[in-house]
């Protein structure tokens, strides 16, 4: 039977003991790693968060009833030991933080049983995603996910303890709220006491912040749960955690200058990676041009250049077809990729078709200055000479182009440039390259919706350069909105936001929001901003995605203790799952569709 604390401590974790310690006698408690019985003496690693200890038994120090009982110990067993620092009697194991010492065992306590787990408790774990996401409680007493989740709380301490020293003040914001248009679908909560009525969870705390600047609190943050019900990815969570910030009587430069410092603070604390100071700034048109996309990978080359001008009036029609239509044509130059077999240029095609090519042109460098191309018959030498020239293109380099409309352009020259680099192992794992990127589109048009939308929120200030565009060419219009990108992902963004309520109405209106509607739906921040609401801008970042780019982790999964898997669902607790007929009677709710564990649903 499992045995209790009674007047049992534990001195220290397994790994806060050292040779330092030698002589000296200590409590440890934690689990069975692995035990190994060499006749007169039996070996236990015991372990806890903070990694392994070798135990020895052996019977004359540790009793006949705990050498005993030793004996009975296996993987995953709750085990107290009391025993005694020794320098280590068998080779020394470099791999273990403790390798040099073992404690020699004079009291034993089997604090809990354990049936054999559905996979062994390993680093680096070949078990699949599934079963260990079904067993979470047990794959989070790996070591590699330990590291991550101890890394996370380091790193909401750091910010936290930044935010202090620059004056913020920590004040929550509610998760039982009213819809925040941040551009995902909202998670509903229905209301028992107003029948037929919803909350909203937060997709961020967007308007309270504001509110928040409003009521004079000046600079604000929160360490924030989110929730957006969208289409989950490796660095997609429905429920994730913002580092969320406000600030009052600021621009642009302020809100950068002080969170370049918090960076530089966190990483350098949290992994000891020295963020150079100021992190370079590209425009968002700037960062299509040369990298297809809002968020490079500033850590290698291969960029985009537009050829448009050269091909104009060249004999390839995929190419002048897709100029007249006011589209444009970019390259890529994969360097020394020359030689690349046809069958690989073949999936490069499939790919980039992937992102909505209708083809790939190539056009292959040989060694002795010839070209092995897929259209270079329809040029002639000059035009050929110009766009290998424009491309810096030397022999053994395979050069890809796609002409279509911009926005597909990019998007495949985007993806292409970093799958290349991919695949030739030109990612440095060891480089951090922060990137602000600026000066963000206001808008963007939705063909789904058939109306412009807000790129980042509707709340964000236009350029004032621009303003006067809102009517006549609403998709020049540039915000002071940024990004703070990482190796080619978007760690947070951010932006100033309108605080002039004519500004505020106008852009709803552009938004496609009748006065009615808008009054409806965010009155109480329009309101607000007739007693006197100061200039504000802030930003957040996902605190998850900082934490899975410092520990170098595929998945965002890696660094949540309860996440969900694609379809949103939770492998361990089921949820969401079907409730009580009478809990949707008090909510008044009723199910319209069968529940997938309700065959006979049809018929209701
Ligand atoms: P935004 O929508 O850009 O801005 O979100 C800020 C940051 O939150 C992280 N993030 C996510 N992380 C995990 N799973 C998700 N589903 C997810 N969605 C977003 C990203 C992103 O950069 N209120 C504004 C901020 C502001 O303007 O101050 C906002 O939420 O890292
Ligand atoms: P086609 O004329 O369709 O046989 O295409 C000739 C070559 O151009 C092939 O290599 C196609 O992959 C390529 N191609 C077709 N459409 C495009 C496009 N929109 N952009 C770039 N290359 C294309």
């Amino acid at each position: 039977m499992a045995e209790s604390m009674r007047g049992l401590h534990r001195t220290c974790r397994c790994t806060e003991v050292s040779n330092a310690n030698i002589g000296e006698t200590v409590t440890v408690m934690g689990w069975v790693q692995k035990r190994r019985n060499l006749g007169s003496l039996i070996f236990v690693d015991l372990r806890d968060r903070s990694g392994l200890l070798q135990i020895v038994f052996d019977e004359p120090k540790v009793g006949s009833e705990g050498f005993e009982k030793a004996g009975t110990l296996r993987s995953e067993f709750v085990v107290a030991v009391t025993g005694t620092v020794m320098k280590r009697q068998a080779a020394v194991n470099e791999n273990l933080k403790t390798g040099d010492i073992e404690v020699i065992a004079s009291d034993i306590r089997v604090l809990a049983e354990s049936e054999t787990p559905p996979f062994p408790i390993e680093e680096n774990s070949q078990t699949k995603e599934d079963l260990r996401l079904r067993y979470r409680y047990l794959d989070l007493r790996r070591p590699d996910i330990q590291r991550n989740l101890m890394m996370k709380s380091k790193v909401s301490m750091l910010i936290r303890r930044f935010m202090e020293e620059e004056g913020f003040l920590e004040i929550e914001t509610p998760i039982l709220t009213k819809s925040t248009p941040e551009g995902a679908r909202d998670y509903l909560v229905p209301s028992r006491v107003h029948p037929g009525t919803f909350y909203a969870l937060p997709q961020s705390p967007q308007l309270f912040k504001q509110l928040l600047m409003c009521s004079g609190y000046d600079r604000y943050f929160q360490i924030a749960r989110c929730f957006r019900d969208e289409d989950l990815r490796a660095d997609r969570q429905p429920e994730f955690t913002q580092a969320d910030m406000e600030l009052s009587f600021v621009d642009v430069d302020d809100v950068i200058e002080v969170n370049e410092r918090l960076l530089q603070y966190v990483f350098r604390e949290a992994i000891g990676v020295e963020v150079t100071l100021p992190i370079q700034r590209m425009t968002w048109r700037e960062a299509m041009d040369r990298y297809g996309t809002d968020k490079p990978d500033t850590r290698f080359g291969m960029e985009l250049a537009d050829v448009s001008g050269i091909v104009a009036g060249c004999g390839f029609g995929v190419f002048t077809g897709a100029l007249e239509n006011g589209g444009s044509v970019r390259g890529i130059n994969a360097k020394g990729q020359g030689a690349m077999p046809r069958k690989k240029i073949d999936k490069l095609v499939e790919f980039a078709k992937g992102y909505g090519a209708k083809g790939l042109a190539y056009l292959a460098v040989n060694e002795d200055g010839s070209f092995k191309s897929s259209f270079a018959k329809f040029m002639d030498e000059g035009t050929l000479q110009d766009l290998v020239g424009a491309m810096q293109g030397e022999p053994g380099d395979l050069l890809l182009f796609a002409a279509d409309k911009n926005k597909i352009v990019w998007d495949v020259l985007g993806a292409l440039r970093l799958e290349l680099a991919k695949e030739l192992g030109m990612l440095d794992k060891s480089q951090y390259n922060f990137l602000w990127v600026t000066e963000f589109p206001l808008l963007e048009w939705s063909d789904e919706e058939g109306r412009f939308m807000a790129m980042h929120h509707p709340f964000t200030m236009p350029m004032e350069e621009d303003w006067d565009k809102i009517d006549s060419d609403p998709g020049a219009v540039r915000a002071k909105a940024y990004d703070i990108v990482l190796n080619g992902t978007e760690l947070g963004g951010g932006s100033v936001r309108i605080h002039q309520n004519d500004v505020q109405e106008k852009m709803l209106k552009v938004l496609g929001f009748t006065q009615e509607r808008a009054y409806e739906q965010f009155g109480f921040l329009l309101n607000a901003f007739c007693y006197g609401v100061p200039p504000h801008a802030g930003l957040a970042y996902g605190l998850d995605r900082i934490v899975m780019l410092m520990m170098q982790c595929d998945s965002i999964r890696d660094v949540i203790a309860f996440p969900k898997v694609k379809d949103a669902s939770c492998l361990m607790t089921d949820a969401p799952n079907v409730v009580d007929e009478k809990q949707l009677e008090e909510l008044a709710i009723e199910i319209q569709s069968p529940s997938p564990e309700d065959g006979q649903g049809e018929d209701r």
